[in-house]
C-alpha cells in the first residue's frame, strides 16, 4: 500500500488509520515522521516495535498548533511561549513537563514530553484532519539515516507503511530540541535553528556536553547515542585535500564515495557535491547519504567507504555538523 499523494482522499485515509490506532508514514519540512496515536500506548508501541528502536527513547509528539502543545504539558512556561512564538510552526522541539494521559511508553518513563508544531504541510494537514497528537520519530529503522523522501521511508521499512508523499523535505535534518522543563535551558539537539537564535529569544543557555548524554544517569536527551544517523558504510571526515588523499589509499575502499564542496579528483566511485551553505547543505545531506550508501539498488553507488568534507565550525552549521559527526566512526 506504500506512498500516496496528500490529496484530500489519502489525508481523511491516513486520518481514519491514525484514529485506528494503525502507522502513518508522513513529510514534515524536517525529516519523513513515523506516526502513531500519542494517546494511545498500543498505537505508540508499533512504532516502537517497525523501528527497532530501543524502549528507553522518547518519541516526539506532534500537534498543529500552540495550543495543542500547551493542552499536553502541565508546565507551559515564558520560555516556552516565546519560543513557540518565534519558531512554530517550524524545526523546533520543546521538552516540557508531561500531562498523565501521555503514556509512558511515548516519554519512555520520563516526567517530560517533547512536543512540536511542524510547519510542513502534509504533516499540517494530517494533523488536523486526525484531531489527536501524533507521536512520531523519524521514519527508518533505528539507527539508520533519516528519510527526506518518501522512497527512503519504503527503502528502511519496507512496503506495508502507509507513506503520504510530500516530495523533498525542505530543512532536511531533524528538529532543534530544547529542554525548557528546568530552570536552565539547554540544547539537547543541534538543528537548523542555531543555539545563537534561541538564546536571542531566551537568553543564554546553560552548557551541555554530548557526551553527557551517552554516560549521565538519567540520560538528558535519551536518543542520542553517539553513533546514529549513520551510514552503513563507514563515514571519514576529512578536513583538506592531502588527509581526503591519505584516507582514501588507507581505507583500501573498492567504492570510495566522497561529499564535498568542489571536486577533488579523488579516485572516487560517485562524488557528491554539495553548496557551501547551510541551508541548501542540510537538505540534501541525507539524500546524498542515502545515495552513496545502500546495497547498490535503485541508483545507489553502493559504496564502501565515505568520506565527507569537514563543514565550516559556523553557527549555521551546527546541525549539520552534529550529524555528520555521529554519522562518522570513532
Ligand atoms: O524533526 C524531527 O524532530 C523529526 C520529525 C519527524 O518531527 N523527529 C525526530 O524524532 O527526529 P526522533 O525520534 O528521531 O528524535 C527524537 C529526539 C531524540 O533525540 C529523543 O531523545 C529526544 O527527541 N526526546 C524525546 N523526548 C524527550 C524527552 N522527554 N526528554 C529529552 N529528550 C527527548
Ligand atoms: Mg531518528
Amino acid at each position: 500500500m506504500p506512498v500516496f499523494p496528500f490529496d484530500d482522499a489519502h489525508i481523511e485515509r491516513a486520518a481514519q488509520l491514525l484514529r485506528a490506532g494503525e502507522l502513518v508514514a508522513f513529510a514534515t519540512e524536517t525529516v519523513y515522521g513515523l506516526g502513531a496515536n500519542a494517546l494511545d500506548e498500543r498505537a505508540a508501541a508499533k512504532i516502537y516495535a517497525a523501528k527497532g528502536r530501543p524502549a528507553f527513547n522518547p518519541l516526539i509528539v506532534h500537534i498543529a498548533d500552540t495550543l495543542g502543545a500547551q493542552s499536553l504539558t502541565t508546565g507551559w512556561n515564558q520560555r516556552a511561549q516565546a519560543l513557540a512564538d518565534a519558531f512554530w510552526p517550524g524545526p523546533l522541539t520543546l521538552i516540557l513537563p508531561k500531562i498523565d494521559a501521555i503514556p509512558a511508553i511515548v516519554s519512555a518513563g520520563l516526567a517530560t514530553v517533547a512536543l512540536r508544531v511542524p510547519s510542513g504541510e502534509a504533516a499540517q494537514r494530517l494533523l488536523r484532519a486526525a484531531q489527536i497528537p501524533l507521536a512520531a520519530p523519524s521514519a527508518n529503522a533505528s539507527g539508520e539515516v533519516s528519510p527526506t523522501l518518501a522512497a527512503h521511508v519504503v527503502a528502511s521499512l519496507g512496503e506495508e507503511i502507509f507513506v503520504l508523499d510530500g516530495g523533498a523535505c525542505e530543512v532536511g535534518i531533524e528538529s532543534t530540541v530544547v529542554d525548557v522543563s528546568g530552570a536552565h535551558t539547554a540544547i539537547l539537539r543541534p538543528g537548523s535553528i542555531s543555539e545563537r537564535e534561541i538564546a536571542t529569544v531566551v537568553g543564554p543557555l546553560s552548557s551541555f556536553s554530548p557526551s553527557q548524554a551517552e554516560t549521565s544517569e538519567p540520560r538528558a536527551s535519551p536518543g542520542m547515542l553517539l553513533r546514529h544517523y549513520a551510514p552503513r558504510a563507514p563515514l571519514q571526515l576529512f578536513s583538506n585535500l592531502s588527509e581526503a588523499h591519505f584516507h582514501a589509499v588507507a581505507s583500501r575502499a573498492e567504492r570510495l564515495g566522497v561529499i564535498a564542496f568542489a571536486p577533488t579528483r579523488l579516485d572516487a566511485h560517485c562524488e557528491l557535491i554539495l553548496p557551501l551553505d547551510a541551508a541548501p547543505y542540510a537538505q540534501k545531506l541525507y539524500a546524498a547519504l542515502h545515495r552513496l550508501d545502500g546495497d547498490g539498488k535503485d541508483g545507489e553507488a553502493g559504496c564502501d567507504w565515505i568520506l565527507v568534507e569537514d563543514p565550516p565550525l559556523l553557527p549555521a552549521w551546527e546541525g549539520v555538523r552534529d550529524r555528520l559527526r555521529r554519522a562518522a566512526r570513532g
